[in-house]
């Protein structure tokens, strides 16, 4: 949003944290306003929002180094309330006159992951919340720490492994926490981040997600002018979204693509085309396109090498289709949030690429149409929340995220039509079996992998030589992190034994006890 004088906002200057994210959406959560600009554009957006608070990201850099990033020093003296996290209490330190050094040289390493505090003094953060001597669960996430704070401040709460958990300066509003209030590991943190937008800052809260949708229907016709859009339908909840916003936007200048890759879920494609055309009246053009991507899969085993090619040939289908009717200027993509972070910075700063999201990595330079993404700032939670404001049906939202790549992520190694089949069959008969216990709604994710592994099985009095395939069902409120889902013995048992007994090619069942962090949610 590029609007002038964005009254009762919230600045969040990036120093190019994986999490950045996360602090927008508690400040969305506490029913305010923010925007996110990079540390080097943070004080033209100063300038254009006069917001009515500043809250300073953690960052990859390390403060005591030569060129890390520092905040406008205008920002400082523009008598708002500023919150720094993590690297942005550092670096506010620093540049008020305190000392930070990195851990080597404290001798004391850093914290990472699960720690305690202990309030040691009242503060306008913590009111209503924690008081003096108690102590609280929160998230660390720091090498380096403040040896010194700047003129102004106190401690008002300590840890084990940072003096100054939280550092407070009330007479001028400003307060660090060595902490990471964002995240869902710190159990009072949304409260927090809550007490400084509404408390300190003094913002109303009274922000919605109707707010979202009004704002991003003036940004969509604002962006999209008189031009064409096409949008790829993937079948799940975001590109769904995305394409009935878009529709709201703009009507008839929005046509909906379905490429059946061949890689969708059993019964997906009549889905979508139920839900669009007889549902919604949403105009679709749905492209056969199974045999030119096994084509190009053949041979294909390397897990960005699929991807690439599957967000490749995407955008070619696009194209094509875009030509065939008279052209298109946009194509209009539900990526979400994680999907950006996990492939390359939302500012385009420093954060690393774990994998290339088949909406945003695979992208050729060649692609002629400019992308609209109306929910790129938001979480699968908040998705599905704006989807509920636009009106689907409920069974709708609450599906199950799938991928851009669809069945190809889910069969390591190579990709073929009889392994796609097998799979999607395993898949069908392992969600039948959550549905009936009652189990959809309480997971995030569900669904079967086929490994390119045979073994040795028997059946009857036959010796089999078939597949494994793995189950996964993980729970997450936004996909950066999740926990195995804890079914049962006698679940699993119950779903291996319909697996091997109704799909052929499968004679061995695993079940996948990883969280994320360290795996993935998806195998590629
Ligand atoms: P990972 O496997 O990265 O997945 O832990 C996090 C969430 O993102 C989904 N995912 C994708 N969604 N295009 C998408 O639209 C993709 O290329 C893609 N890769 C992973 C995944 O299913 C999970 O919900």
């Amino acid at each position: 949003m590029q609007a002038d004088h964005i009254p009762d906002s919230i600045l969040i200057v990036d120093f190019g944290s994986q999490v950045t994210q996360l602090i927008a959406r508690r400040v969305r959560e506490a029913g305010v306003y923010s925007e996110i600009a990079p540390y080097t554009q943070a004080e033209a957006a100063f300038a254009r929002m006069k917001p009515k608070g500043i809250i300073l990201s953690g960052s990859p850099a390390s403060v005591p180094d030569d060129g890390s990033p520092r905040a406008p020093e205008m920002l400082f003296g523009a008598g708002v309330p500023i919150l720094g996290i993590c690297y942005g209490q550092q670096v506010m330190s620093q540049q008020l006159g305190g000392e930070v050094r990195p851990g080597h040289e404290t001798g004391e390493g850093g914290e990472f992951g699960r720690a305690y505090l202990t309030v040691t003094q009242p503060c306008a953060l913590f009111d209503g919340l924690w008081a003096v001597g108690e102590r609280h669960q929160v998230w660390m996430s720091h090498g380096d720490k403040v040896t010194r704070f700047a003129p102004g401040f106190e401690i008002v709460a300590v840890s084990d492994g940072a003096p100054f958990a939280v550092i407070a300066d009330e007479a001028r509003k400003f307060y660090g926490t060595q902490f990471h209030p964002e995240v869902v590991h710190t159990p009072d943190g949304g409260k927090l981040i809550t007490n400084f937008v509404r408390h300190v800052c003094g913002l109303a809260g009274d922000w919605t997600m109707a707010e979202f949708r009004k704002t991003k229907i003036d940004e969509i016709r604002a962006q999209v002018g008189s031009g064409r859009v096409i949008c790829g339908l993937s079948g799940g909840v975001d590109s769904s979204v995305a394409a009935i916003l878009i529709h709201e936007a703009i009507g008839e200048q929005l046509t909906c693509v379905f490429v059946d890759h061949g890689l969708l879920r059993l019964g997906e494609r009549e889905q979508v085309e139920t839900m669009f055309r007889d549902h919604y009246n949403i105009p679709l053009v749905v492209v056969d396109a199974e045999e030119r991507f096994m084509a190009g899969l053949a041979g294909l085993t390397d897990p960005e090498a699929k991807r690439k090619f599957i967000g490749g040939e995407f955008i070619n289908v696009f194209d094509e289709e875009a030509r065939k009717i008279g052209g298109a200027d946009f194509l209009a993509q539900g990526t979400l949030y994680p999907d950006v972070i996990e492939s390359v910075s939302f500012t385009g700063g420093p954060s690393v690429t774990i994998k290339s999201h088949h909406n945003v990595g695979g992208l050729p330079a060649r692609m002629k149409m400019a992308l609209v993404e109306p929910l790129r700032e938001l979480f699968k939670d908040e998705v599905r929340l704006l989807g509920r404001e636009l009106g689907l049906p409920e069974v709708f939202v609450g599906r199950h995220p799938f991928p851009g790549p669809g069945l190809a992520i889910r069969i390591p190694g190579e990709v073929t039509q009889d392994r796609c089949d097998i799979l999607r069959k395993a898949d069908a008969v392992y969600l039948d079996e959550i549905r009936k216990a009652g189990l959809y709604d309480a997971i995030w994710q569900a669904f079967a992998v086929l490994l390119p592994v045979k073994t040795v099985g028997v059946m009857g009095d036959y010796r089999t030589y078939d597949y494994v395939c793995a189950l996964r069902a993980v729970t997450s409120t936004d996909g950066m992190t999740a926990d195995v889902y804890p079914f049962d013995a006698q679940f699993l048992t119950g779903c291996a034994t319909r697996i091997v007994n109704e799909v052929q090619g499968v004679n061995r069942v695993v079940y996948d006890y990883t969280s994320k962090p360290p795996g993935t949610i998806e195998w590629e």
